[in-house]
């Protein structure tokens, strides 16, 4: 009997994709036992944007978060995500640091690191995949699944190849913007397994509402490991129900390894916490909803919603049509990039900019022009003639990694901060987010302060 693996991503991804990464540690503690013996082949509970908004809105120390789930949950594999040499950040970091930091998150408590690079650049995921080796965990290399005149299965096959030879454990096809069809999930994922003899892991969004014909479609063709979300934070901008799949894929005679009475479990504990978010408003019935728009203008869900965002607080919604056109030719032009974070926010920031300001390229954007100098890896395709020369002049694009230009940063860092610093995780975080860390730091000693007072009058 086939096995098929399940990735859970109700504390990731599912978080992300439909409340804003806003769930609490507090609010899933109860359940992670469960979660721990319900069969999972890994849960996904760590990276992405979870650092961020634990530091940023929820005055939780992320790394604490991560030994607290570790603890919890000392029979389940735990997964985190990783954009390569942009670690959780949006620029290139020195490779002091990306070493440092997967150090640090191994020693915490995580087995798997999803790696991957906007460009699918591999030069950009090479030292992050060495390390995560080096430290005993286990590195999926994952491709940023697109479509466009330059990428092709040929070239997808190439790329993880190139992985397979840097020692990742598993390929995994990652569709962000949940743009994979059926067809082309099928086709891939058997290239794949004729290239290379490494697990592959298939993780879309339901988005366009196509994810669990994809998924399915994936594992005729030989997936091993599929991502899902228990049912009730599942759909609309996430991924397709853990419950829903489960039964599918039994009664299709394959082995899920899940204990469906702990599914059903973990179902009624989440719930109430889902309800409260729609209730909230936190939870838009929108992210709970298909929107096949994004297969006609080939622009994930996501970024739809930030331009609407961006384009209303502009009094510019009647320009929406216009930029949703000028998306794609901006794409275009700077070759194809697949729209996931940071392309995704340049190639729709300058598209806004393009059609608001009467003339393309009036203004180029900070981070576009770095693009075009070639600081975020190559693109897939070629940059238009006009833009490029616009942005360099007689200049040249960097040959190299952009990485290698990068002075060794931490011990500067770990120095300069002295003990606003208490380990090295601390300082990790104050170099991914410093602004944020510095103010959570603040608060942590606030709180702390407040607390000793508190127990001193008690005792008096
Ligand atoms: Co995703």
């Amino acid at each position: 009997m086939k096995k098929i693996g399940f990735t859970e991503t109700v504390l990731r991804d599912a978080n992300q994709s439909q409340i804003a990464t806003r769930l609490p540690f507090d609010k899933f503690e109860p359940i992670l036992e469960t979660m721990n013996k319900a069969g999972y082949y890994s849960v996904e509970c760590w990276g992405g944007a979870t650092f961020d908004s634990c530091l940023r809105f929820l005055g939780e120390d992320p790394w604490e978060r991560l030994r607290k789930i570790r603890q919890k949950m000392p029979d389940t594999k735990l997964q985190m995500l990783l954009r390569g040499q942009n670690l959780l950040g949006y620029k290139h970091y020195p490779d002091d640091v990306v070493r440092k930091f997967i150090q640090r998150s191994v020693a915490n408590g995580i087995d798997i690191i999803r790696i991957f690079d906007a460009l699918n650049d591999t030069r950009n995921i090479q030292v992050a995949v060495e390390e995560t080796v080096k430290c005993g965990a286990m590195a999926s290399g994952a491709i940023s699944y697109t479509t466009s005149p330059v990428h092709s299965i040929e070239n997808y096959a190439k790329l993880v190849k190139e992985m397979e030879e840097m020692g990742v454990s598993s390929i995994c096809i990652k569709d962000m913007a949940g743009v994979l069809t059926p067809h082309e999930a099928y086709e891939l994922v058997k290239a794949i397994k004729e290239t290379v003899k490494l697990p592959v892991v298939v993780h879309t969004h339901c988005t366009a509402g196509m994810a669990y014909m994809t998924l399915l479609k994936s594992i005729e063709a030989g997936a091993d490991v599929i991502d899902t979300a228990i049912s009730c934070f599942s759909g609309g901008t996430s991924q397709p129900s853990t419950e829903t799949l489960y039964f599918a894929l039994q009664q299709l005679g394959y082995d899920t390894g899940l204990e469906s009475v702990l599914l059903k479990d973990i179902k009624d504990f989440f719930l109430p916490i889902r309800n409260e978010y729609i209730e909230k408003g936190t939870l838009d019935p929108i992210a709970l909803t298909t929107d096949a728009d994004c297969l006609n203008y080939q622009v994930p869900g996501g970024m739809l919603s930030n331009l609407i965002s961006q384009l209303k607080s502009l009094n510019a919604m009647d320009r929406f049509n216009e930029v949703l056109e000028e998306t794609p030719k901006v794409r275009a032009d700077l070759g194809y990039p697949p729209l996931v974070t940071p392309m995704s926010q340049m190639v729709g920031v300058q598209a806004t900019q393009n059609v608001l300001l009467g003339e393309r390229y009036k203004n180029i954007g900070k981070e576009v022009k770095a693009y075009v100098r070639g600081e975020y890896g190559r693109a897939p395709g070629k940059i238009d003639k006009d833009v490029a020369k616009k942005v360099l002049g007689d200049e040249k694009p960097i040959k190299g990694r952009f990485a290698d230009t990068l002075e060794p940063e931490f011990d500067k860092v770990k120095a300069q901060l002295g003990d606003t610093a208490r380990c090295d995780e601390d300082v990790l975080s104050y170099i991914a987010f410093p602004q944020v860390a510095e103010k959570f730091f603040a608060e942590r000693k606030e709180k702390e302060q407040r607390r000793v007072k508190f127990s001193i009058e008690r005792i008096d």
